[in-house]
């Protein structure tokens, strides 16, 4: 989503006042309740014009996000909040934009946060600059320059564990599109006092505790040293670790930053040994030594520790040592050599400690800007940032806050300078007319300090110059000669020629009044720290030495280029390097960051008013915005003005459509503000007074509000009206459709409805058609009926004389007869087979024909065994009446009957006629033979049987032999009585023959044969047609023959198997014969 672009401005919310100019009214006391009011809520930065104000907040600020970039990028400096981004951003689009070099000024006493401000915009201007590989390369150098500095240059003070102790001015370099091409750092005035000694709580410089804590053992014992901090003099042991600070890990970024800034290995491990030797230094020490002339020497102590430092430094062993005994003073043409005491001995030592650490430090700087300067030759755009130190008032101050204090007047100077010259520019720019400022010009307390004539510097160098004893004293009678009346100026004895004697001043000190505040100056040690001695024996002999970096800085120690003229000194050098870095700042566009400390604990949320209030005092805040106030308070170009306060005049708002400066105009006359209060200028309109400001403001404010009301009115108005059109289209929609379904809901129902309706209507109809068809129909056939029934009436009235007597038997019989024949018809049809003992018979149709049918079944039986009889012949005619005769007769009654009825009867069944045998027997019978067959005959007497043929003729029985065939007995058929035979199945018989017959003479025959049942039947029918009587038949197991006289009775009994089958007869005695049958 696109940012919505709203004109915002540093009025928009503010914490007191974002800006002090707009203060009212303006003192000290309101000044500071406004810091600390902002710093309260966390709004640690306030402008004064264009001047940030910084308070130090000791703590992580969310601020300097990536976010907070972007929102002050490209933003105008009134537009947000007070942000050092905002002045970073002004300042690199100025350079960019406008082509105009500039230069960032951070003052402010040590631990205000000055390092910090210019790391912060260093990085600000990083991230918003050109990117790309080289580019980020650049950047990069330039900002891993700052650890590498650091490391050397900053220490842990009471008032800042990372206090920078030395100036730092870099520029960097931008081309024609704003991309950095690289950087030039100047260093002013390491406090290199620090190197041999330090305040109490105090540190040394980081480098020798980073190296001590982070290098490998190896690289210990190449440089000679060991991990212990004890073991060095230089090194102030009650504060040797910091808390928070990792020095180990420090010494690996501080490797890592070199590598990047382009060290070589074998520089950077020169610059290690180097500090080596400056550690090991400070372990040398000194007895004294009598000599035989009276003159004190000194002797050093253990020489080993000489020895191990000039192998560290290639340096010859004896040539050190010399140098640290002896000193030798050239003068025309003339060497002069003494000896020195201990005292000067460790004079010299810490002498050379000192130069030979801030000669490293300098030559680093200046391998830094090998490495970082820009590569091309192009025309280049510079912006500088000055991370000095300011003001500093301790209790004790010396020559190095004497310095520190003559460049912050400097700085205040081109301050004042730079502003009014470019307030007084605006205004001309403007065409404003320029009112007298009234505010303090410091120049005369720079003009005490560096004039050359009269100044304390020039007096300075001028005692440490002059011939015969020179001592601090000296000097202060000097300035108190020749400084008395200045008014800056206090001492005890200048006072004293003048008036009494100063007794508020203590003695070899002196005062300057700065424009921050009076300073008390104690003169001891002016003179020996503006001469910055070192011996001459010491500066040839480090010359001498085989380490190439010792070497190179100490050029004056080459014999060859022996200079008698003397250095020159640090005071004047200072001096010179000051006039110079004002000179390079005057030519650019300054922008002013001040940095203020809360308080003296590093504390976070601790604003200690006395102490910002001093620092207030000598960084002239006050100053700044009275200056900065001085002919207008406030300014503003017309467009964003008229933007900002149109709605303050129906002219102007909404819309303006003339040019913004006729708006403003007429804005100005509607509100009725003095004219007094304010003045057009060209571009920008000029407010004199904050008060008229704030009035706009308030008006704006209440406006504001009416707007909003206003504003929120319209827009309820619109979203209710445009809430109540999307509801009523809405409902509008929802009805239709509503109504629609419940149209065609209702029309359903009304159609489904109208069908029951219809469909009851049409039913009720239909039935009724039905209903009276029903009746007509019914009517009609009753009609009919009626009419039939009338007709027969009067047709059986009429023919009632013809039928009623027969018509019911004929209708009757007709129908029968029909029934009948029908039957009949069917019978014939069903006749079961000829088959006489087909037992099957068709079922009866009707009841009434049941005796008909069982009749039929008769008649049928035996029409159907009368035809079977017909079928057959006379003979077998006699034969069947022979089997009935038989049956008749034996049936149910003799065992033996059943075997004979498959027999057919034979009769002959010897076959007399042709037997010649037999030719005799044949003509003695005339008759017709009925019977001839072979039978047993049993004996009477015995029961043994014989074989006789049995003859039976119509009127005879004829017994004869079986072989000759000569009748042996005749009897006729008359004479037969009886037959007896058994009821079980033997074929012996008896023929009972009439008592006093012939033929009974002899008794009765007792036969046995195998056709019985045949001969009985013969016999018993020839008998009946003979005799016309029935022959008696007796069947019984018991039954009396007589046999002559006696009568004997046969029995017939169950014999036992063992004689076959064949029935066996015995006699038992005269009256009993039994035949055992089997
Ligand atoms: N803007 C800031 N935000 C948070 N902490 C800060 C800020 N400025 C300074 N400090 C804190 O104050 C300490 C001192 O700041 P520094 O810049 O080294 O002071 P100076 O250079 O003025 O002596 C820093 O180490 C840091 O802890
Ligand atoms: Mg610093």
């Amino acid at each position: 989503m696109a940012k919505m672009e709203v004109k915002t401005s540093l009025l928009d919310n503010m914490i007191g006042v974002g800006d002090m100019v707009l203060l009212e009214p303006l003192n000290e006391e309101t000044f500071i309740n406004n810091l600390k009011k902002r710093f309260d809520h966390n709004e640690i930065y306030t402008y004064i014009g264009s001047v940030v104000v910084s308070v130090n907040p000791y703590r992580s600020l969310p601020i300097y996000s990536p976010e907070k970039v972007e929102d002050y990028r490209n933003r105008n400096f009134y537009e947000l909040s007070p942000h050092i981004f905002a002045l970073s951003d002004e300042a690199y689009r100025s350079l960019r934009d406008q082509d105009k070099d500039q230069c960032i000024l951070i003052t402010g006493e040590s631990g205000a946060g000055k390092t910090e401000a210019s790391k912060l915009v260093m990085s600000y201007v990083a991230a918003v600059c050109g990117k790309g590989a080289e580019v980020n390369q650049v950047k990069e150098q330039l900002l891993q320059s700052n650890p590498v500095l650091e490391a050397f240059g900053n220490a842990k003070t009471v008032r800042n564990d990372n206090s920078s102790r030395f100036g730092k001015y870099m520029d960097i370099e931008f081309d024609f599109k704003g991309d950095p091409l690289g950087g030039v750092i100047s260093n002013y005035l390491l406090e290199k006092s620090r190197v041999v000694k330090q305040p109490r709580g105090e540190r040394n410089f980081h480098v020798f505790y980073q190296l001590l804590s982070g290098a490998s053992e190896e690289l210990l014992n190449k440089l000679k040293l060991e991990r212990d901090f004890s073991r060095y003099n230089y090194l102030s042991l009650d504060s040797a670790r910091v808390n928070g600070v990792d020095d180990a890990a420090n010494f690996r970024t501080v490797r890592n930053a070199m590598q990047i800034v382009g060290f070589m290995d074998h520089e950077a491990e020169s610059v290690l040994e180097v500090v080596a030797a400056v550690l090991k230094l400070g372990n040398i020490e000194f007895k004294p030594e009598s000599r035989v002339n009276g003159l004190d020497e000194s002797k050093i102590k253990d020489k080993n520790e000489l020895k191990e430092i000039c192998e560290l430094t290639g340096i010859d062993q004896s040539v050190l040592e010399r140098a640290f005994s002896f000193r030798t003073v050239e003068a025309k043409q003339e060497k002069v050599s003494t000896t020195l005491n201990v005292a000067q001995a460790y004079y010299a030592r810490d002498a050379l400690a000192k130069n030979l650490y801030s000669r490293l430090f300098s030559w680093l700087v200046n391998r830094i800007n090998e490495s970082i300067k820009a590569q091309t030759k192009v025309r280049k755009k510079v912006m500088g940032v000055l991370d000095i130190y300011g003001f500093e008032i301790f209790e004790d101050n010396s020559f190095e806050q004497f310095i520190i204090n003559y460049c912050n007047e400097k700085l205040q100077q081109i301050f004042i300078e730079l502003t009014l010259k470019e307030e007084q520019e605006e205004y001309i720019r403007e065409d404003i007319e320029w009112t007298h400022i009234d505010y303090f010009n410091n120049a005369i307390i720079c003009d005490l300090i560096e004039n050359n004539t009269n100044g304390i510097l020039a007096m300075l160098d001028e005692e440490c110059l002059r011939p015969g004893t020179v001592t601090d004293e000296t000097f202060l009678e000097k300035l108190n000669q020749v400084c008395a009346t200045h008014q800056h100026f206090e001492s005890r004895m200048s006072k004293c020629s003048r008036f009494l004697n100063d007794t508020s001043l203590p003695h070899s000190c002196f005062r300057i009044q700065h424009y921050a505040g009076k300073v008390l100056y104690q003169v001891e040690g002016f003179v020996d720290k503006n001469n910055d001695l070192l011996y001459r024996d010491l500066s040839q002999a480090m010359w001498k030495a085989g380490h190439t970096l010792i070497k190179s800085l100490f050029p004056e120690g080459n014999p060859a280029k022996i200079n008698l003229k003397r250095p020159p000194t640090a005071g004047s050098q200072f001096k010179a390097s000051v006039a110079t870095l004002m000179k390079n700042l005057q030519t650019k566009n300054p922008n002013y960051i001040r940095c203020i400390k809360p308080n003296d604990k590093k504390a976070a949320h601790i604003f200690n008013e006395a102490l910002v209030c001093h620092q207030i005092r000598y960084l002239g805040l006050l100053e700044n915005v009275r200056v900065r106030r001085a002919g207008y308070a406030f300014r503003q170009a017309y467009e964003p003005c008229l933007e900002r306060y149109k709605m303050l005049c129906k002219q102007t708002w909404p819309h303006w459509k003339g040019p913004a400066r006729a708006g403003v105009e007429v804005l100005f006359n509607e509100l009725e503000i003095p004219v007094e209060e304010y003045s057009f200028g060209r571009s920008k309109i000029f407010i004199r007074n904050p008060r008229t400001l704030f009035k706009l403001e308030d008006l704006r404010k209440q406006r504001l509000e009416d707007l909003a009301t206003l504003i929120q009115k319209i827009y309820r108005g619109w979203k209710c009206r445009t809430h109540f059109l999307l509801m009523r289209k809405s409902q509008i929609v929802i009805a239709a459709w509503y109504r629609r379904y419940a149209q065609q809901k209702r029309y359903r129902q009304i159609k489904s409805s109208a069908l029951v309706i219809q469909s009851y209507i049409r039913g009720w109809k239909a039935r009724k058609i039905l209903r009276e068809l029903k009746h007509q129909k019914r009517c009609e056939e009753a009609a009919t009926t009626i009419a039939a029934y009338w007709h027969g009436t009067q047709v059986r009235r009429e023919y009632r004389k013809f039928f009623r007597a027969n018509a019911g038997k004929k209708i009757y019989e007709f129908t029968i007869q029909r029934i009948v024949q029908k039957y009949f018809l069917e019978m014939k049809t069903k006749m079961p087979s000829l088959s006489p003992i087909d037992k099957n018979w068709p079922s009866r149709p009707y009841l009434f024909l049941d005796s008909t049918h069982k009749e039929l079944k008769r008649i049928f039986h035996l029409w159907r065994c009368k035809k079977y009889r017909d079928q057959f012949t006379d003979q077998k005619k006699l034969i069947y009446e022979e089997k009935l005769e038989a049956s008749e007769l034996f049936k149910d009654k003799k065992a033996l009957y059943p075997s004979s009825v498959g027999q057919p009867f034979q009769g002959a069944y010897l076959e007399i006629n042709k037997n010649p045998k037999y030719k005799k027997l044949k003509d003695a019978i005339e008759e017709k033979i009925i019977i001839a067959e072979v039978v047993n005959k049993i004996n009477r007497a015995n029961g043994k049987s014989t074989s006789r043929i049995f003859l039976l003729t119509n009127n005879n029985l004829l017994l004869a032999d079986q072989k000759s065939g000569q009748i042996k007995s005749e009897v006729p058929l008359v004479d037969v009585t009886k037959v007896s035979m058994s009821s079980q199945n033997d074929g012996f018989f008896a023929i009972h023959l009439k008592e006093g017959s012939e033929a009974a003479s002899k008794g009765d025959f007792l036969f046995s044969s195998d056709h019985l049942i045949e001969m009985a039947t013969k016999l018993y029918r020839t008998t009946l047609s003979q005799t016309k009587q029935k022959l008696n038949i007796e069947i019984s197991d018991e039954f009396l023959v007589q046999f002559r006289q006696d009568k004997v009775c046969v029995k017939f009994i169950q014999g036992s198997q063992k004689n076959g089958s064949v029935p066996t007869c015995k006699r038992k005695n005269n009256r009993l014969l039994e035949v055992a049958v089997p």
